[in-house]
């Protein structure tokens, strides 16, 4: 974890009329991390954002930006040093997409032609293509229009970026697309990011670290996304945070932990004989592969030898070690054999893993875990400065298993349609 960028110190508003939108809330907001807030309407998020670049000033309490009072700096350096997104991006209508990326580098006297220059690159980084450059905000779509609020942000390349609810007016696709931009450029870029939603899927999507506000502006809990999923601070939270959340919590595990079998994996030229070998009373299927080790489908070895050589369709693979469990878990629920399908990177099968190798593994990483909190209560360990308490799994890129292995369904679902008796295949996709 990196130090405090913006640290929040018991602060609190109350508007003229009674409101109090913000009840003492303490927090610390890390260089190169994403840090959410989220909550009910009204619970005091915006107001929140809104102190920290000083367009709402606090009734109590203090504000420090790198160890310092914001309340002591020019509000317009400081407001220089924060990119702020909000909701429909708040693009200048009068202004191209260019002029309105290049907006805070020609306020800071950037030469024109430098500050189009930063915008084109940025353009390329938020994923714009160049030819939108000469539109107008309304000659694009939602999402574009986001993309052009993320970039016109980013262009003078401050510290901090404040993320007012950026992706909730665009559908659920477009949206995921986004955070998972979001999270590249974060990667690239490693900036502080305190980012406001009331979608607490997408809180535990993006986020390091979580804030809950209930209304009133209090603070809930604070924590890793993971450990706010498996321990919630108290009902309102638990609450909040909706149904399936021991299955959601999983996506924090990774998949390196399973224990996968490959001696029910044969290729297709393989004789009938070498097949049957490979059959044991707990394995009645063995799943065939091409000669580059590719999935193929379930055959059993039985009918195979007979003659009927029909497979049934793999369904969906997970490649081990960089999804999560829940992927795994996804997969030998969604397989018409039990058995998920395990690969590398470049497709090949590594081995298979039935559902109970999968909650065995599920079970193993609850009790490491348990292990990791204790550690990290344990006084004089130190251990809490190694990492976020929690899985770990972040830093292996489980955090990207969940829209990766999304969009790696989506492939492998592709592939299963070529396969043979691929109209399972479809049924398993048409089940997600
Ligand atoms: N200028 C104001 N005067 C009085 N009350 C205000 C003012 N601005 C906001 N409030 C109140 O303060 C509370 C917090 O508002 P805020 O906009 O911070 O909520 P929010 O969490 O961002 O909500 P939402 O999710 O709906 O955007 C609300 O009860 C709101 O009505
Ligand atoms: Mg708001």
């Amino acid at each position: 974890m990196f130090g405090a960028l913006i640290v929040i110190e018991d602060v609190s508003k109350r508007y003229p009329d009674g409101t109090v939108a913000v009840d003492r809330l303490s927090l610390e907001v890390p260089d190169r991390s994403i840090t959410v807030l989220v909550g009910p309407s009204g619970c005091g998020k915006t107001t929140t954002l809104r102190m920290i670049n000083r367009m709402i000033e606090p009734s109590s309490g203090r504000i420090l930006l790198d160890g310092a009072d914001i309340q002591q700096q020019p509000v317009n350096a400081l407001r220089r040093s924060m990119g702020y997104v909000i909701q429909n991006a708040g693009l200048f209508q009068h202004r191209t997409v260019i002029d309105n990326i290049a907006t805070v580098p020609r306020l800071l006297g950037w030469h024109r032609q430098r500050a189009r220059a930063r915008a084109a690159e940025l353009m390329e980084r938020v994923g714009l293509d160049a030819s939108m450059a000469k539109r107008y905000p309304y000659q694009l779509s939602g999402g574009q229009q986001q993309r052009v609020g993320v970039a016109r942000a980013l262009a003078a390349d401050p510290p901090v970026l404040l993320m007012d609810e950026p992706f909730s007016a665009v559908d659920p696709v477009v949206r995921r697309g986004l955070q998972e931009e979001l999270l590249r450029i974060q990667e690239e870029l490693g900036k502080a990011i305190l980012f406001v939603t009331h979608d607490i899927d997408e809180a535990i999507r993006l986020g390091d670290q979580v804030a809950v506000l209930r209304t009133g502006g209090r603070l809930a809990q604070f924590a890793p996304p993971d450990e706010l999923l498996s321990s919630p601070a108290d009902p309102f939270v638990a609450d909040f945070l909706g149904a399936d959340r021991g299955i959601r919590g999983l996506s924090f595990f990774t998949s390196a932990g399973l224990n996968l079998d490959p001696a029910p994996v044969v290729a297709v030229d393989a004789t009938a004989k070498q097949m049957a070998k490979r059959v044991t009373p707990d394995v009645p299927y063995v799943l065939v592969t091409d000669v580059d080790g590719k999935p193929l489908g379930w055959a059993e070895p039985a009918r195979w030898a007979e003659g009927g050589k029909t497979l049934t369709p793999y369904g969906q693979t997970f490649e081990f070690g960089r999804d999560s469990l829940r992927v795994a878990l996804d997969c030998a629920v969604l397989s018409p054999t039990g058995w998920a399908v395990g690969v590398d990177r470049t497709g090949s099968v590594v081995g298979v893993a039935s559902q109970e190798s999968v909650a065995t593994a599920i079970r193993a990483a609850h009790a490491e875990r348990a292990v990791r909190a204790r550690d990290a209560a344990a006084p004089g360990t130190g251990a809490r400065g190694t990492g976020a308490p929690g899985t770990g799994a972040r830093g292996t890129g489980a955090r990207g298993a969940g829209p990766a292995g999304a969009a790696r369904r989506g492939g492998a679902g592709g592939e299963a349609g070529g396969a043979p008796g691929s109209a399972a295949g479809a049924g398993a996709e048409a089940a997600q």
